[in-house]
This record gives structure tokens, C-alpha cells and sequence, in this order.
């Protein structure tokens, strides 16, 4: 079930994902937080700062659980997810470092290393979590053809993912090849799901994912069937829907 909002640009976007952030924070000071590395979620997680710099909203007792990290990038990178999230958000809140769990991209051995972060997925349930959409339909990094069945594994990222992250390293040959992500199921358990997607490059993907198909083509379409999924949008991203 979709509760859709569209806003004319992204700090209102922002504004609102913000909101119902907030919301089940204050609801529930332990909750379970799903994240999103990416440009869509940088204005909400601004806002969080803010909110906590200003307002003192705590995530002292907040679990976070982060959607996917690239492989082969050594947590310290410019680019990494850890990076990204660290810089982005928990630098600047006072949430636990023992609470924060980001799949490792690094790991001597990805493939039980992704067993024990599903494991623990698996007995966290997220109370929310936080979508950005690839332009292909990907969610986490479950890309185009994924089963709806999956859970955390490894993947090879489509060219297309490549291209569009590529705006983030020098050359597009740096953009690592592989990635470690969620699975559909895991996205799914969500209680409910926050999905930010602005801009033109992203009208397709939300309208697959809200009016398609439901096909393991467009894995963002399976979002169709979550119970509670709500989706903010700009003028530019709902231009198809
Ligand atoms: C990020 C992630 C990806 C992004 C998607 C959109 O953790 O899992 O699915 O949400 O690629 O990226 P942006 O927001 O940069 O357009």
C-alpha cells in the first residue's frame, strides 16, 4: 500500500521524509533503522543532525542496519558506505557505535559474513527503512532480474549502477564491480518503508515500481505488495505516475 507525497523540490522532499523519521523516533527510542547510502536520503539525514543539534532528539538507543557496501573498498574510503554514513549521520548523532551494522565489504569471507548480518536482520526486524531507487529499478543493491526471494548476499552491480554511481570516483574503471546488499526479503520485513526519489532520471523506476508490472525485472515493483510504503517524490520523479 502506497501513501504517496510530491513536492515541488528536495528540501521540501526532505522536510517530509524527515518528518516521519522523526515520528517513529519519538514513538519508539529503540527503534530499528533501515539506511540508504546515496544522494536521496543526504537532505533527511541533514535534517536528523539538525534536529538533534538543535532539538536534542537522542538516538542514543536506536539499532541501525544499512542496506548494502561496495567490495573490495576498505572501510576508511573516501567512497565507502561507511564512510558515507559516518560523515553523513552518525558522526554527528549520539547513536552507539555498537548499535550501528553495515554489511562489510572487506570481509575474508563475504559469503559468511552476509549469513551472519541476514542472521541478525533477520532477529531486528526494521521498524523503518529507507529506500533511494536506482534509475534501472534496483532497491538496495538487489539489481534488475534479483529474486524477490533474496536475502543479504553478494552481487555483481549492472553497468548501468556503475554509470550512475560513477559521479562519485575519478574514473568510472574505480567504481567497484561488486556489492554486498540486502535482500528483497529483508527489505520487506520492514514495518515500513521510506522511499525518497527526485528528479527526472528516476520517473521510470517510480512508475514501475508503483504502476508496473510487479516482475523481478523491476525489483522495486515488489514494493506493491509491502503493507506500508511511503513514498516522496518531487514533481520530476512523479511526472509519470
Ligand atoms: C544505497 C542503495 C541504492 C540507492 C539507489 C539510488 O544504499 O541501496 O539502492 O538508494 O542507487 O541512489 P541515489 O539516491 O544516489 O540516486
Amino acid at each position: 500500500m502506497f501513501e504517496i507525497y510530491v513536492y515541488e523540490n528536495y528540501e521540501e522532499v526532505s522536510q517530509k521524509a524527515f518528518e516521519v523519521m522523526k515520528k517513529i523516533v519519538s514513538e519508539k527510542p529503540n527503534a530499528v533503522l533501515g539506511l540508504a547510502t546515496g544522494s536521496s536520503p543526504v537532505g533527511l539525514y541533514k535534517k536528523m543532525v539538525e534536529d538533534h543539534q538543535k532539538n536534542g532528539t537522542s538516538y542514543a538507543d536506536i539499532v541501525s542496519y544499512n542496506l548494502d557496501e561496495y567490495i573490495g573498498l576498505p572501510v576508511t574510503h573516501s567512497q565507502s558506505y561507511s564512510t558515507f554514513m559516518h560523515e553523513n549521520l552518525f558522526d554527528a548523532i549520539d547513536i552507539k557505535k555498537d548499535n550501528i551494522h553495515l554489511p562489510s565489504g572487506v570481509s575474508s569471507n563475504l559469503e559468511k559474513h552476509a549469513a551472519a548480518y541476514e542472521e541478525e536482520l533477520e532477529m531486528n526486524p526494521q521498524d523503518i527503512q529507507v529506500l533511494g531507487v536506482g534509475s534501472n529499478g534496483h532497491i538496495g543493491f538487489n539489481e534488475p532480474g534479483s529474486s524477490f526471494d533474496s536475502v543479504t548476499h553478494v552481487v555483481t552491480l549492472k553497468h548501468q549502477t556503475r554509470l550512475d554511481n560513477a559521479r562519485f570516483f575519478a574514473t568510472l574503471e574505480e567504481v567497484p564491480t561488486h556489492a554486498v546488499t540486502m535482500g528483497i526479503q529483508d527489505i520487506m520485513r520492514a514495518k515500513t518503508i521510506l522511499m525518497v526519489a527526485t528528479s527526472l532520471k528516476k520517473a521510470d523506476a517510480v512508475y514501475g515500481m508503483i504502476k508496473g508490472e510487479i516482475t523481478e525485472n523491476v525489483p522495486a515493483s515488489i514494493l506493491q505488495k509491502h503493507p506500508h510504503v511511503i513514498v516522496v517524490l518531487d514533481k520530476a520523479a512523479a511526472s509519470e505516475i
